[in-house]
């Protein structure tokens, strides 16, 4: 699809509102980025397409709820993504509990997410500008395009 960029405000035109909701999940490349646009029990959502991880492709990676967030699993090794924020979710027993119980923990924010809007049937998303490093920014750049190419 031909990027068309609003004037102002970064904001970048993605698809019709109806077009997005059927495909349901669809890759853009924004500013040179790779981004998946899910909609989802009625929401949008925008995040890097390659798993912080290894650079998996999260585009068919299953939609679950964890610990109350709507989480993608990426379907190369399974990782836990949550949709709005990009948190990497993970379970693990706390050896100071007693008894250790089986929990979800944050590893705090891995996978970059970015704002979806829409206005009059079009959906737009502008990219986080972020200044801090998120491990996802790796599989955007030269040398994790390689590695995404060997894996
Ligand atoms: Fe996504 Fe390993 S590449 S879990």
């Amino acid at each position: 699809m031909e990027e068309k960029e609003q004037p102002s405000g970064g904001l970048h035109f993605v698809g019709k509102k109806d077009e997005l909701i059927k495909a349901q999940r669809s890759f853009r490349t924004l500013e040179g980025r790779d981004i998946l646009i899910i909609y989802h029990e009625g929401v949008f959502y925008a995040i890097d397409c390659y798993c912080y991880h290894a650079g998996g492709m999260l585009q068919n990676g299953d939609i679950e709820d964890i610990n109350g967030k709507l989480c993608i699993i990426c379907p190369k090794h399974k990782y836990k993504i949550t949709l709005a924020e990009g948190e990497g979710l993970y379970r693990a027993r706390n050896p100071m509990e007693n008894p250790p119980i089986l929990r979800w923990y944050s590893k705090g924010v891995k996978q970059r997410v970015h704002t979806v809007t829409e206005t009059n049937g079009e959906v737009f998303v502008k990219l986080t500008t972020s200044p801090f490093w998120i491990e996802s920014d790796y599989y955007q750049g030269e040398k994790g395009k390689v590695e995404r190419a060997k894996a």
